[in-house]
């Protein structure tokens, strides 16, 4: 793939993930202004993009560090010469704590916990290691995913970190998935500070409790201005935002431009109206929704079977075998991980292609 640097976007073979670099920088100046300005930090999550390359940009624009969703992603980053990695999620198992003291060696690794047992086990192999594993006290605020209740149950596994050799307790972490996605910004609102206050609660309870409490972690695309403004919460976990999808641009309307889009071709055009195209759910997902045809206009987009996409005609030209078709997927994260490389694009011509180090890194 590499031999497509400096092609015209044209002259691609298809269907071909690609990123739109000047968009992709506007997004990201976006939102590290919008940090500049604040006393929290911006700890963007890589599990859209999954690409250290783009890490890196983020970083370079203000980032305090990067949020994983899985070790192996995290190795990823950190193979690529990322620090500062918070691994968003519980580590169990003796073969993923070997692993992950051994990250610790040569990074600063966060992990979150939830369960006393799990704070023991890595507390034994951080210590067998001889490193200092640093820990956050994961809170549930209302998602029902993973975490501890907020508030006493919290403070008790904090104590719990904090008391444990080879474990350095840096705080509380917590994520507010069950508001990110509300279309109405005033109940999205409601319901992020809700969440958020519990967190803050808990991190005061740290505090009566003389345990430490530096970071207070939380927040997505969704509510990253309503997390990011509220008065304790030290840094937010936003990853969406860099590349954007038709999902939280249409459900929620974020202001952030869309930055990814496949390239696919025409390759059959059976009736008149109706136009195949050569991505299929191999290419792209519909898990919220299906994808949106940006070019040419008057398509939409009807129907994904493996390999094929179904396009019908609402106005505009007809399309003819081998003709291009650009579309913007409904889910940024998941379709990412279905490709290999990203092709950067800028100004209609190919400037780099960058592996996607972290897609499939699910273990
Ligand atoms: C723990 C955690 N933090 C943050 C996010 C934010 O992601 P996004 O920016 O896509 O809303 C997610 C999304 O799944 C998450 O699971």
């Amino acid at each position: 793939m590499e031999s497509f640097v400096g092609l015209p976007l044209n002259e691609l073979d298809t269907p071909v993930l690609c990123i739109d670099m000047p968009l992709v920088e506007i997004n990201i100046a976006r939102m590290a202004s919008f940090f500049a300005e604040r006393p929290a930090a911006l700890r963007p999550h890589t599990k859209t993009h999954k690409s250290p390359v783009l890490a890196h940009r983020q970083l370079a624009a203000g980032a305090i560090g990067v949020t994983c969703a899985k070790l192996g992603e995290a190795e990823a980053m950190a193979q690529a010469g990322i620090q500062d990695i918070l691994i968003a999620n519980q580590i169990v198992g003796p073969r993923k704590i070997a692993r992950l003291v051994n990250l610790a060696q040569y990074t600063q690794v966060m992990v979150a916990v939830d369960d006393p047992g799990n704070v023991e086990e890595l507390g034994l192999a951080a210590q067998r290691k001889g490193v200092a594993l640093r820990v956050l006290v994961e809170v549930d605020i209302g998602m029902g995913r993973c975490g501890v209740p907020p508030d006493q149950p919290a403070v008790d596994l904090g104590a719990r970190v904090a008391t444990t050799p080879g474990l350095r307790l840096e705080g509380v972490m917590g994520y507010e998935g069950h508001a990110v996605m509300i279309p109405d910004y005033e109940e999205r609102t409601r319901r992020a500070e809700a969440a958020v206050a519990r967190l803050i609660s808990t991190k005061e309870g740290f505090e009566a409790a003389g345990l430490p409490v530096p970071i207070v972690s939380s927040g997505g695309t969704g509510t990253y201005a309503i997390t990011g403004d509220y008065a304790g919460v030290t840094e937010v976990q936003a990853g969406s935002y860099i590349t954007m999808d038709t999902q939280y641009r249409d459900k929620v309307g974020m202001d952030f431009h869309l930055a990814l889009f496949v390239l696919a071709q025409v390759i059959s055009t059976p009736r008149p109206g109706v136009a195949i195209i050569d991505a299929g759910v191999k290419t792209l997902t519909r898990d919220f929704g299906l994808p949106v045809v940006a070019a040419p206009e008057g398509w939409e987009l009807t129907r994904l079977s493996e390999e094929h996409g179904f396009l019908e005609q609402r106005g505009g030209d007809p399309l003819h075998r081998g003709d291009r078709v650009k579309i913007w997927p409904n889910h940024g994260c998941t379709t990412i991980n279905l490709h290999d490389h990203y092709v950067a694009v800028r100004e209609g011509s190919v400037e780099a292609v960058w592996p996607i180090a972290g897609r499939g890194k699910v273990r």
